[in-house]
């Protein structure tokens, strides 16, 4: 079905609509608006897996209109990242979209998204909340997250936007900025999706070599532990951290962090009433895998 309402094959042999154009975009979504149809919103960078899909059917049940976005945005990308070597698999993309039902595909070229290119773009910072754990570990990764994720919203003006809760941090981010800059969207996080060892479904795992991704699943399990710890009464967050890292360098990974955090702002917890996360960034081979749970 399009925006409107009609069904359409145009612009891909999958079924699913795809524009690129922005002007394009407004017309179909204005159309939908003035129907009283309600706009969800799936971000993407493409490469998409059973998370992503997870997305798709939550904005299904909450809009009318479901729409993805695939843009690998260069400007979360820090400068020895993997912004060129990130898989791009469109056409597969499109056909896993279909077959979710997704309406429309917006896929817009780098100019349409930065018009006078990334370096020069009015920017989004999220200040202390983006500059601490994966912030710390990637300068600039949420300034570029913030950004593109406004610009997007710009651009669709979704009634929802839906997001994984595999990626906590960015998460929050989103929220705190929508919430500063009075944005008119709501926010839907989506529990993390995850393979049957637990490890969470991520595109960069396609990265792990076969020996590498049997001890993948190490991040996961260390955090049921942390967090079985802490259900059983444990206060010492130190010593949860000190023993997480410890188990993630054992099993073979090179932590960035591991760490108990407060669960709304993820700043050390004070009060032994605050709600909490755990969260995990490790190094393994090329992949950077994070993951997080709540307690
Ligand atoms: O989570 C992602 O895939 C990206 O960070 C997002 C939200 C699509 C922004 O580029």
């Amino acid at each position: 079905m399009t925006a409107s309402g009609t069904s359409t094959r145009e612009g891909s042999a999958s079924g699913v609509r795809v524009i690129r154009d922005l002007d394009e975009l407004r017309a179909c979504l204005d159309s939908a608006r003035a129907a009283q149809r309600r706009v969800a919103l799936v971000p993407t960078m493409g490469n998409l897996h059973a998370g992503h899909i997870a997305l798709v059917h939550r904005a299904r049940e909450l809009g009318e209109v479901v729409i993805a976005t695939i843009f690998v945005n260069p400007f979360q990308f820090g400068a020895n990242e993997d912004f060129d070597s990130y898989p791009r698999t469109f056409d597969q993309d499109l056909a896993r979209l279909a077959q979710a039902r997704c309406d429309l595909v917006f896929a817009p070229q780098g100019a349409t998204v930065y018009p006078h290119g990334p370096d020069v773009i009015t920017r989004v910072e999220v200040p202390r909340l983006g500059d601490i754990l994966c912030g710390e570990s990637r300068p600039g990764f949420f300034r570029g997250v913030a950004t593109v994720v406004n610009i997007l919203f710009n651009m669709v003006q979704p009634d929802v936007a839906v997001f994984g809760n595999k990626d906590y941090q960015q998460l929050l981010v989103i929220r705190r900025m929508v919430d500063d800059l009075r944005l008119r969207v709501r926010i839907e996080g989506v529990a993390t999706v995850r393979e049957a060892d637990g490890l969470a479904m991520s595109s960069r795992n396609a990265y792990l070599s076969a020996a590498q991704r049997e001890r993948a699943p190490a991040i996961h399990r260390t955090l049921l532990e942390a967090r079985a710890a802490l259900r059983s009464g444990e206060r010492d967050h130190a010593r949860v951290q000190a023993r997480g890292h410890e188990a993630l360098v054992r099993a073979g990974l090179r932590p960035d962090y591991f760490q108990v955090r407060r669960a709304n702002d993820l700043e050390p917890a004070i009060d032994p009433g605050d709600a909490l996360v755990v969260l995990a960034a490790a190094h393994l081979g090329k992949a950077r895998l994070i993951d997080n749970v709540t307690v």
